[in-house]
Protein backbone atom coordinates (compact mmCIF):
# COMPACT_ATOMS: atom_id res chain seq x y z
CA UNK A 1 0.00 0.00 0.00
CA UNK A 2 1.42 3.63 -0.55
CA UNK A 3 2.73 6.03 2.10
CA UNK A 4 -0.23 8.58 3.19
CA UNK A 5 1.95 11.59 0.46
CA UNK A 6 1.71 8.95 -2.23
CA UNK A 7 -0.74 9.06 -4.97
CA UNK A 8 -3.64 6.11 -3.98
CA UNK A 9 -2.61 3.14 -5.89
CA UNK A 10 -5.82 1.67 -7.53
CA UNK A 11 -6.09 -1.70 -9.01
CA UNK A 12 -8.86 -2.80 -11.44
CA UNK A 13 -10.28 -5.45 -13.86
CA UNK A 14 -12.19 -5.21 -16.85
CA UNK A 15 -13.83 -6.86 -19.78
CA UNK A 16 -14.46 -10.64 -20.51
CA UNK A 17 -12.39 -13.78 -20.12
CA UNK A 18 -12.16 -16.41 -22.27
CA UNK A 19 -11.82 -20.03 -21.14
CA UNK A 20 -10.28 -22.03 -24.52
CA UNK A 21 -12.00 -25.28 -25.48
CA UNK A 22 -9.14 -25.45 -28.26
CA UNK A 23 -6.89 -22.52 -30.49
CA UNK A 24 -10.30 -21.02 -31.91
CA UNK A 25 -13.03 -21.75 -29.41
CA UNK A 26 -13.93 -20.27 -26.04
CA UNK A 27 -16.50 -19.79 -23.56
CA UNK A 28 -16.91 -15.89 -22.72
CA UNK A 29 -19.99 -13.53 -22.35
CA UNK A 30 -20.36 -10.06 -24.12
CA UNK A 31 -18.83 -8.43 -21.83
CA UNK A 32 -17.45 -4.49 -23.46
CA UNK A 33 -14.90 -3.61 -20.98
CA UNK A 34 -16.54 -0.16 -21.08
CA UNK A 35 -17.01 0.71 -17.22
CA UNK A 36 -14.02 -1.24 -16.18
CA UNK A 37 -12.46 0.88 -18.74
CA UNK A 38 -14.19 3.91 -17.76
CA UNK A 39 -13.05 4.03 -13.98
CA UNK A 40 -9.44 3.42 -15.10
CA UNK A 41 -10.09 7.05 -16.93
CA UNK A 42 -11.62 8.38 -14.14
CA UNK A 43 -9.35 7.36 -11.24
CA UNK A 44 -6.21 8.61 -13.71
CA UNK A 45 -7.91 12.01 -14.48
CA UNK A 46 -8.04 12.08 -10.31
CA UNK A 47 -4.08 11.69 -10.31
CA UNK A 48 -4.43 7.77 -8.41
CA UNK A 49 -2.06 5.32 -9.84
CA UNK A 50 -3.58 2.77 -12.15
CA UNK A 51 -3.13 -0.61 -13.09
CA UNK A 52 -5.43 -2.17 -15.37
CA UNK A 53 -5.82 -6.17 -16.10
CA UNK A 54 -8.25 -6.42 -18.52
CA UNK A 55 -9.78 -9.72 -20.92
CA UNK A 56 -9.66 -9.19 -24.47
CA UNK A 57 -11.83 -5.88 -25.43
CA UNK A 58 -11.60 -3.48 -28.39
CA UNK A 59 -11.25 -0.38 -26.33
CA UNK A 60 -7.83 2.21 -26.41
CA UNK A 61 -5.74 2.16 -23.35
CA UNK A 62 -6.58 5.69 -21.01
CA UNK A 63 -4.01 7.99 -20.66
CA UNK A 64 -1.65 7.15 -17.68
CA UNK A 65 -3.25 3.89 -17.08
CA UNK A 66 -0.63 0.76 -16.96
CA UNK A 67 -2.69 -2.32 -18.81
CA UNK A 68 -2.21 -5.98 -18.37
CA UNK A 69 -3.69 -7.70 -21.00
CA UNK A 70 -5.02 -11.55 -20.02
CA UNK A 71 -6.76 -13.83 -21.48
CA UNK A 72 -8.60 -16.49 -19.01
CA UNK A 73 -9.73 -16.09 -15.69
CA UNK A 74 -6.93 -18.08 -14.11
CA UNK A 75 -4.30 -15.16 -16.05
CA UNK A 76 -6.32 -12.70 -14.51
CA UNK A 77 -5.80 -13.93 -11.09
CA UNK A 78 -2.22 -14.76 -11.65
CA UNK A 79 -1.98 -10.96 -12.85
CA UNK A 80 -4.21 -9.54 -9.92
CA UNK A 81 -2.16 -11.63 -7.05
CA UNK A 82 1.05 -10.14 -8.08
CA UNK A 83 -0.87 -6.02 -8.03
CA UNK A 84 -2.90 -6.71 -5.15
CA UNK A 85 -1.22 -6.75 -2.77
CA UNK A 86 0.42 -2.77 -3.67
CA UNK A 87 -2.99 -1.29 -3.99
CA UNK A 88 -5.06 1.16 -2.16
CA UNK A 89 -8.34 0.07 -3.58
CA UNK A 90 -9.53 -2.80 -5.87
CA UNK A 91 -12.21 -2.58 -8.24
CA UNK A 92 -13.07 -5.41 -10.04
CA UNK A 93 -15.76 -4.56 -12.96
CA UNK A 94 -14.33 -8.01 -14.77
CA UNK A 95 -17.02 -9.91 -16.47
CA UNK A 96 -14.55 -13.48 -15.04
CA UNK A 97 -16.24 -16.73 -16.75
CA UNK A 98 -17.34 -19.03 -13.38
CA UNK A 99 -16.44 -21.88 -15.72
CA UNK A 100 -14.15 -23.32 -17.60
CA UNK A 101 -13.68 -26.29 -20.21
CA UNK A 102 -12.56 -28.93 -17.58
CA UNK A 103 -10.48 -30.73 -20.65
CA UNK A 104 -9.08 -28.08 -23.63
CA UNK A 105 -6.88 -29.28 -26.34
CA UNK A 106 -3.70 -27.63 -27.87
CA UNK A 107 -5.11 -28.65 -31.72
CA UNK A 108 -8.32 -27.33 -33.13
CA UNK A 109 -11.19 -30.03 -32.26
CA UNK A 110 -12.96 -31.98 -35.19
CA UNK A 111 -16.87 -32.24 -35.45
CA UNK A 112 -18.34 -35.25 -34.93
CA UNK A 113 -21.98 -37.14 -35.33
CA UNK A 114 -24.53 -36.42 -32.97
CA UNK A 115 -24.76 -34.18 -30.29
CA UNK A 116 -21.65 -33.15 -27.70
CA UNK A 117 -21.40 -32.71 -23.84
CA UNK A 118 -19.15 -30.12 -22.34
CA UNK A 119 -17.53 -30.83 -19.31
CA UNK A 120 -16.80 -27.38 -17.19
CA UNK A 121 -15.11 -27.13 -13.79
CA UNK A 122 -15.28 -23.69 -11.66
CA UNK A 123 -13.26 -20.92 -12.14
CA UNK A 124 -11.76 -19.18 -9.37
CA UNK A 125 -13.65 -16.17 -7.77
CA UNK A 126 -11.02 -13.61 -7.66
CA UNK A 127 -12.85 -11.07 -6.02
CA UNK A 128 -13.88 -13.11 -3.31
CA UNK A 129 -10.39 -14.86 -3.04
CA UNK A 130 -8.09 -11.37 -3.09
CA UNK A 131 -10.44 -9.75 -0.69
CA UNK A 132 -10.24 -12.80 1.63
CA UNK A 133 -6.17 -11.71 1.40
CA UNK A 134 -6.56 -8.16 2.34
CA UNK A 135 -4.54 -5.86 4.37
CA UNK A 136 -5.99 -3.23 6.77
CA UNK A 137 -7.08 0.41 4.61
CA UNK A 138 -7.16 -1.74 1.47
CA UNK A 139 -10.94 -0.48 -0.16
CA UNK A 140 -12.36 -3.87 -1.94
CA UNK A 141 -15.27 -2.88 -4.48
CA UNK A 142 -17.35 -5.39 -6.85
CA UNK A 143 -20.12 -5.31 -9.29
CA UNK A 144 -23.09 -7.63 -9.48
CA UNK A 145 -24.74 -8.02 -12.92
CA UNK A 146 -28.29 -8.68 -12.29
CA UNK A 147 -31.16 -9.83 -14.14
CA UNK A 148 -33.53 -10.19 -11.31
CA UNK A 149 -33.74 -9.05 -7.99
CA UNK A 150 -30.54 -6.76 -8.59
CA UNK A 151 -30.67 -5.22 -5.12
CA UNK A 152 -31.15 -8.53 -3.29
CA UNK A 153 -28.20 -10.40 -5.39
CA UNK A 154 -25.71 -7.44 -4.93
CA UNK A 155 -26.43 -7.14 -0.74
CA UNK A 156 -25.47 -11.22 -0.78
CA UNK A 157 -22.52 -10.67 -2.76
CA UNK A 158 -21.44 -7.64 -0.58
CA UNK A 159 -21.71 -9.92 2.67
CA UNK A 160 -20.42 -12.83 1.08
CA UNK A 161 -17.43 -11.20 -0.88
CA UNK A 162 -16.85 -9.50 1.86
CA UNK A 163 -16.58 -6.21 0.18
CA UNK A 164 -16.82 -2.39 1.15
CA UNK A 165 -18.54 -1.40 -1.84
CA UNK A 166 -20.68 -3.30 -4.52
CA UNK A 167 -22.24 -1.46 -7.39
CA UNK A 168 -25.32 -3.47 -8.44
CA UNK A 169 -26.15 -3.33 -12.20
CA UNK A 170 -29.44 -4.34 -13.91
CA UNK A 171 -27.92 -5.58 -17.49
CA UNK A 172 -31.51 -7.06 -18.12
CA UNK A 173 -31.82 -3.39 -19.57
CA UNK A 174 -30.15 -3.24 -23.34
CA UNK A 175 -29.55 0.33 -23.43
CA UNK A 176 -27.65 0.40 -19.84
CA UNK A 177 -26.73 -3.28 -20.43
CA UNK A 178 -22.62 -4.46 -20.65
CA UNK A 179 -22.44 -3.10 -24.07
CA UNK A 180 -23.69 0.06 -24.03
CA UNK A 181 -22.60 3.56 -23.49
CA UNK A 182 -24.70 4.38 -20.36
CA UNK A 183 -25.05 2.67 -16.84
CA UNK A 184 -27.40 3.01 -14.07
CA UNK A 185 -25.85 1.17 -10.64
CA UNK A 186 -27.02 0.78 -7.34
CA UNK A 187 -24.21 1.76 -5.13
CA UNK A 188 -24.25 -0.16 -1.81
CA UNK A 189 -21.75 0.57 0.98
CA UNK A 190 -21.09 -2.09 4.10
CA UNK A 191 -22.18 0.88 6.43
CA UNK A 192 -25.70 0.84 4.83
CA UNK A 193 -24.74 3.14 2.20
CA UNK A 194 -27.33 3.26 -0.86
CA UNK A 195 -26.80 5.79 -3.36
CA UNK A 196 -28.82 5.65 -6.84
CA UNK A 197 -26.18 6.66 -9.67
CA UNK A 198 -27.02 7.67 -13.34
CA UNK A 199 -28.47 6.67 -16.44
CA UNK A 200 -25.48 8.66 -16.98
CA UNK A 201 -22.89 8.20 -19.82
CA UNK A 202 -20.42 5.32 -18.28
CA UNK A 203 -17.56 7.99 -17.61
CA UNK A 204 -19.74 10.47 -15.57
CA UNK A 205 -21.09 7.01 -13.67
CA UNK A 206 -17.39 6.11 -12.72
CA UNK A 207 -16.68 9.32 -11.98
CA UNK A 208 -19.30 9.94 -9.47
CA UNK A 209 -18.88 6.45 -7.69
CA UNK A 210 -15.03 6.68 -7.17
CA UNK A 211 -16.63 10.17 -5.43
CA UNK A 212 -18.03 8.10 -3.07
CA UNK A 213 -15.73 5.40 -2.39
CA UNK A 214 -12.63 7.38 -2.26
CA UNK A 215 -11.09 7.39 1.07
CA UNK A 216 -11.22 10.25 2.71
N1 LIG B 1 -15.88 -11.99 -9.93
C1 LIG B 1 -14.54 -12.37 -9.90
N2 LIG B 1 -14.19 -13.64 -10.25
C2 LIG B 1 -15.13 -14.54 -10.63
C3 LIG B 1 -16.50 -14.17 -10.68
C4 LIG B 1 -16.84 -12.88 -10.33
O1 LIG B 1 -13.68 -11.53 -9.57
N3 LIG B 1 -14.74 -15.77 -10.97
C5 LIG B 1 -16.26 -10.63 -9.51
C6 LIG B 1 -16.77 -9.73 -10.62
O2 LIG B 1 -15.72 -8.99 -11.21
C7 LIG B 1 -17.75 -8.83 -9.86
C8 LIG B 1 -18.27 -9.72 -8.73
O3 LIG B 1 -17.30 -10.76 -8.58
O4 LIG B 1 -17.10 -7.73 -9.26
C9 LIG B 1 -19.62 -10.32 -8.95
O5 LIG B 1 -19.65 -10.97 -10.19
P1 LIG B 1 -21.02 -11.60 -10.73
O6 LIG B 1 -20.75 -12.22 -12.07
O7 LIG B 1 -22.13 -10.59 -10.60
O8 LIG B 1 -21.34 -12.71 -9.65
P2 LIG B 1 -20.81 -14.13 -9.37
O9 LIG B 1 -20.01 -14.10 -8.12
O10 LIG B 1 -20.16 -14.72 -10.60
O11 LIG B 1 -22.16 -14.92 -9.04
P3 LIG B 1 -23.39 -15.36 -10.01
O12 LIG B 1 -22.77 -15.64 -11.37
O13 LIG B 1 -23.93 -16.56 -9.34
O14 LIG B 1 -24.36 -14.21 -10.03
Amino acid sequence: MSPPSSPLRCLITAGPTREHLDPVRFLSNGSSGKMGYALAAAAAARGWQVDLVSGPVALPVPAKVNVTRVISAADMLAACTGLFPHCDMFIAVAAVADYRPRFSSAQKGRKQAGPMTLELEPTVDILKTLAAARQPGQVIVGFAAETTEVETHARRKLVEKQLDWIAANDVSRPELGMNADDNAVLLLGRRGERVAIGPAPKIVVAQRMLELIAPA
